[in-house]
């Protein structure tokens, strides 16, 4: 029997209820597969400050950094909207992407056949998109100096926050995505403003660096305000896409509408060596929380990249996609995804049809 030690950070708002289902399913897994988890609850976020006055307490970091993967929900809310930034239950997040210097962040954004009626955009436009957001997560406008509220002499308040990258940070994102594209349709577009940030720039002339070394993988470049028009126009020219830390966490959100909802794209935070973070691509959703409504599909996916990326049982992983895409040709829908004609169920009901379909 295989032995894993996770560290399980719900976080707020459907965290909870998100997580709860996707323990039971691993559980379930487990018995299958022969693998034994050892699951270890830590606050993060929002809970976090509330009863330790702190959003990532270093407990939780050491909890992380013990354990061979971390399960993540999410945190944020309005009740903590007005605090100070460095105690606002998002900087956990990057305290944490930060202190295990997980650099690369992997969304797929993958459309189910059964879910091309779901989508906003016409079936047409989305059926068989299989795309991979490769985002740069420790660096960029998120982390770059200075940043801050600063009151001029004039007594007038300036917002500053730095969009920098150097060099070996681009080269490294650069590898993952090349690397990425390689093993899927050998296409990799990367995505800069370089009409007009120096920052961009560099970005440019550090990716097309890489091209004599993947020689099989075809590069293009896109603007990001163009990238964004052509998810939404004609997803499928994408195989895999790279980008920046701000760039990735909005056209990531883009890229997850073509899937049928936000409450359907895990992601994977991935570093050099260390646990990964593997978490839903959606926030805390707080208007919906507490309702037995949230999807629990992307938090359930998350886990089953866990599985596949941060503990190499791509046999179990695989079995977890599978229980997924069948709960969906079964006609099972969380309200999110509901088209008529399908079974409505709640967060719970949806992680129970996953667990049935595991066996
Ligand atoms: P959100 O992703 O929480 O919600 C956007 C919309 O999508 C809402 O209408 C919500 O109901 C819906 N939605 C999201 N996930 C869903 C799911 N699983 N099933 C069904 N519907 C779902 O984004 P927001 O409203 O901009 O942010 C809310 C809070 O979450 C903020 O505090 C924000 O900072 C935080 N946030 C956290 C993370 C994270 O922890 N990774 C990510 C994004 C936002
Ligand atoms: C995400 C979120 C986070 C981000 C926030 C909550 C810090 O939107 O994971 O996509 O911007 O990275
Ligand atoms: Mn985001």
């Amino acid at each position: 029997e295989r032995c894993y030690k996770i560290a399980v950070l719900p976080g707020d708002g459907i965290g909870s209820e998100i997580m709860a289902v996707t323990l039971d399913i691993l559980q379930k897994l487990g018995q299958i597969y022969a693998i034994n988890f050892t699951f270890s609850e830590a606050l993060i976020g929002g809970v976090a400050i509330d009863q330790t006055g702190h959003p990532l307490p270093p407990a939780t970091l050491e909890l992380c950094r013990a354990s061979d993967g971390i399960l993540l929900g999410a945190v944020g809310g309005p009740q903590w909207d007005d605090l100070p930034s460095h105690l606002r239950p998002e900087q956990a997040l990057l305290g944490l992407r930060s202190g295990l210097n997980l650099f690369a962040n992997l969304r797929p954004a993958k459309v189910f056949p059964e879910l091309v009626q779901a989508s906003t955009l016409k079936p047409e436009v989305i059926a068989g998109v299989d795309l991979l957001v490769v985002r740069e997560l420790t660096g960029g406008i998120y982390f770059g100096q200075p940043k801050g509220i600063f009151t001029s002499e004039t007594g007038e308040q300036r917002g500053v926050n730095t969009m920098a990258y150097r060099a070996s940070e681009i080269d490294r994102i650069g590898r993952v995505a090349f690397e990425a594209a390689q093993k899927r349709n050998k296409k990799l577009c990367s995505v800069d403003k370089a009409n007009v940030l120096e920052v961009s720039q560099l970005w440019r002339q550090c990716i097309n660096a890489l091209v004599p070394e993947y020689p099989e993988v075809t590069l293009t470049h896109l603007y990001v305000d163009n990238a964004a028009m052509q998810l939404i126009r004609w997803p499928q020219q994408f195989d895999v896409m790279v980008t920046g830390n701000l760039f990735g966490d909005i056209l990531s959100d883009e890229a997850a509408m073509l899937t049928g909802s936000i409450g359907m794209l895990p992601s994977a935070s991935l570093g050099a060596t260390g646990p990964g973070v593997f978490e839903p691509v959606h926030g805390t959703a707080p208007d919906i929380a507490g309702q037995d409504v949230a999807n629990p599909l992307a938090q359930i996916l998350s886990a089953a990249m866990l599985l596949r990326y941060g503990l190499s049982e791509a046999q179990a992983a695989d079995a977890l996609e599978t229980a997924v895409a069948q709960v969906l040709r079964r006609g099972y829908r969380t309200g999110d995804i509901y088209t008529e004609g399908t079974q409505r169920v709640g967060c719970r009901g949806m992680g129970a049809q996953v667990a049935a379909a595991l066996a």
